[in-house]
């Protein structure tokens, strides 16, 4: 999704603008900008395509300046091209803007404006914002902005700077994250912290219709009646290392490498020395002693990968803590009439706690005052900051739009709140609850196992890399990584793949397999393995090639299928946290081979902040 950086201070503004994008490429984008403040003028340079044509154009020209904006757009309004890249300008150029999220009610403005004898020089929604702003502009820059926030309906974080007020950037937020770094010398801004963490630690959230002043080393928050306010101000603990490719060839390697270490940091300090899982991070919101023990009914919500998680929490969920789970989309969710009360647990989902969608749908269940527990990465991120409790997953930064770490961490997150859950609602036996969790401590080692044969799952990734058609079945904990599976291997390598429960093959997708086609089935021992057995034979018997995922030392898997991938043996529902593994490799090498930009997939942002 869009990405915006700014700063003001002692340096060239240029190469630490340009040095942010390009850590802020990650999010996705398809085409960049950046606004210098030379001296009395703007200098306005925006290309479409990757930031290296923006660099091109760029090394022609001479950009000065100490105070500068830049930005990565992925189009929502109008197509990716040069005019509706950002940043833009007002009806003078006297003020360069830019802005990531939607406005809703641009095109009533646009009209308005348009009426007042402005023109337009883009298809965006984004003009219209800095065409209102100009028109507003009486001296003040800053003044002129919290006038127009009132006027946009949507979500938006915006940054703006004007010539006539040199080194002063402004900024201002709606449900879409916009993140302070603060320093002695220097003020900057962005999108998202690793925008920052090259230059500062010290960093302050923004929050909803608050403005940001920014000159070098001062920054000033008000409200948008301009009294005195405050973000969320924190120091960011992680290093910029973990922000970096650390010798792997990619973001998605080296987070799949990652899994042990994230794994093994979710479960650190969770426990006490009885061995009972101990979660304060819920006292804040729905007491465990209390409002846990009322609860009645679980809505899991979540978009994505995320929601993926969500469905292998529903398994733990039922079966340990005994409590009714339904698992949503979070953009169906928000637009339904889910039944809920106070004694709903809303358990939200998202790696970078900024979806949109998911974002709404937590206010929602906000609204009808059930107990929301946000299950997320970012600290200090929106979900985590509007809801009730929150779960952190400690994963460390991911980069890779594909997500892996974030999804291992996730479903580990959320088998300790089902085990607590269960404790506290004494659904277990105190020592029930102590085995579950030293094997979940076990996990880490044995995800290393699995990494372990990355050169046999790349071999096979050749074997099926001209594969034009994947499928991908599986049964309880199975389906939601049957699902993960081909959501992976679609967003990375383009290839059309789909996942099934694999009963369900009958009543429909097995007429699309033909001769050859792949098949990965995901085939552990546990309760049904002799159902997906035989929904392995259903596929086999009309042509399909078989790939299993299976436990250590089956033998008897090898005549089902055509070739077989091992996991350690572990509780049934933990498997997911091991199956998903050999996936992320399959769907890495894959794309590796087909030659796709693995990190930044086609289409596709990090972080979706628009509905
Ligand atoms: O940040 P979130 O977890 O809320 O993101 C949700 C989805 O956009 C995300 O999981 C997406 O599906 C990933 N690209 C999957 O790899």
């Amino acid at each position: 999704m869009c990405g915006i950086i700014g700063y003001t201070g002692p340096d060239q503004a240029l190469p630490i603008v340009l040095a942010g994008l390009q850590t802020l490429e990650y999010r996705g984008y398809d085409s960049a900008g950046v606004a210098i403040d030379g001296h009395g003028a703007l200098a306005v340079v925006k290309r479409a395509g990757k930031l290296a044509n923006l660099r091109a154009e760029l090394d022609q020209i001479q950009l000065a300046g100490t105070c500068g904006l830049g930005h990565t757009r992925w189009a929502t309004h109008g197509e990716p091209n040069d005019p509706n890249s950002h940043p833009h300008v007002d009806a003078g150029s006297s003020l360069a803007l830019v802005h990531n999220g939607i406005i809703e009610n641009h095109a009533e403005l646009k009209a308005e404006l348009a009426a007042a004898g402005h023109t337009f020089t883009s298809d965006t929604d984004t003009e219209v914002i800095a065409h209102l702003v100009g028109s507003l502009h009486d001296g003040d820059l800053a003044a002129a902005v919290r006038a127009a926030l009132p006027r946009l309906t949507g979500q938006f974080a915006v940054a703006v700077m004007d010539h006539r007020d040199p080194g002063t950037l402004v900024a201002a937020r709606r449900n879409a994250p916009l993140v302070l770094g603060h320093r002695d010398d220097a003020s900057l801004l962005s999108s998202d912290v690793a925008g920052l963490i090259a230059h500062t630690r010290d960093v302050e959230a923004l929050l909803d219709d608050q403005v940001a002043v920014l000159a070098p080393g001062a920054v000033t928050v008000t409200d948008l009646d301009g009294n005195p306010a405050q973000g969320h101000r924190y120091t960011v603990d992680w290093d910029i290392a973990a922000a970096e490719k650390g010798g792997y060839e990619h973001f998605m390697l080296k987070e799949i490498h990652e899994q042990p270490a994230a794994v093994r940091d979710t479960l650190i300090g969770r426990t006490d020395a009885e061995g009972r899982i101990v979660l304060d991070e819920l006292r804040g919101g729905p007491d465990a002693a209390q409002d846990l023990r009322h609860v009645d009914k679980v809505y899991v919500v979540a978009c994505g990968t995320s929601y993926h998680s969500g469905m292998v929490a529903k398994y733990a969920i039922e079966h340990w803590a005994g409590i009714g789970v339904e698992v949503e989309i979070a953009s169906e969710f928000r637009y339904r009439d889910p039944i809920l009360n106070p004694h709903t647990l809303v358990v939200t989902i998202s790696q970078s706690g900024e979806t949109a969608d998911t974002l709404a749908a937590a206010e929602h269940a906000l609204a009808q005052r059930a107990k929301v527990v946000a299950v997320t990465n970012v600290v200090g991120s929106s979900l985590a900051r509007m809801a009730d409790a929150v779960l952190y997953t400690r994963a460390g930064p991911e980069i890779a739009v594909a997500s892996t770490k974030a999804f291992t961490t996730q479903i580990v997150a959320l088998d300790v709140l089902a085990l607590y859950l269960a404790q506290e609602r004494r659904a277990l036996f105190p020592d029930e609850c102590r085995d579950h969790l030293a094997r979940m401590e076990a996990l880490p080692a044995l995800i290393e196992q699995v990494l372990g044969q990355e050169a046999a799952i790349a071999d096979l990734a050749h074997t099926f890399a001209g594969a034009d058609y994947f499928m991908f079945i599986g049964r309880h904990v199975g389906l939601p990584i049957a699902l993960e599976g081909a959501l992976k291997l679609k967003e990375i390598s383009y290839l059309h793949a789909e996942g099934f429960p694999a009963a369900e093959m009958k009543h429909g997708p097995i007429a699309l397999i033909g001769a050859g086609g792949p098949v990965v089935a995901l085939a552990t021992r546990g309760h049904v393995w002799s159902k997906i057995t035989s929904n392995i034979a259903e596929v086999k018997a009309r042509g399909a090639v078989v790939l299993a995922i299976a436990t250590e030392g089956d033998t008897e898997i090898k005549a089902h299928a055509d070739h077989v991938v091992y996991v350690p043996e572990v509780l049934e529902l933990l498997y997911p946290v091991l199956t998903v593994v050999p996936l992320q490799l399959l769907s890495y090498y894959i794309a590796l081979a087909l030659g796709c930009d693995v990190d930044q997939p086609r289409n596709l942002a990090k972080t979706v902040t628009v509905e």
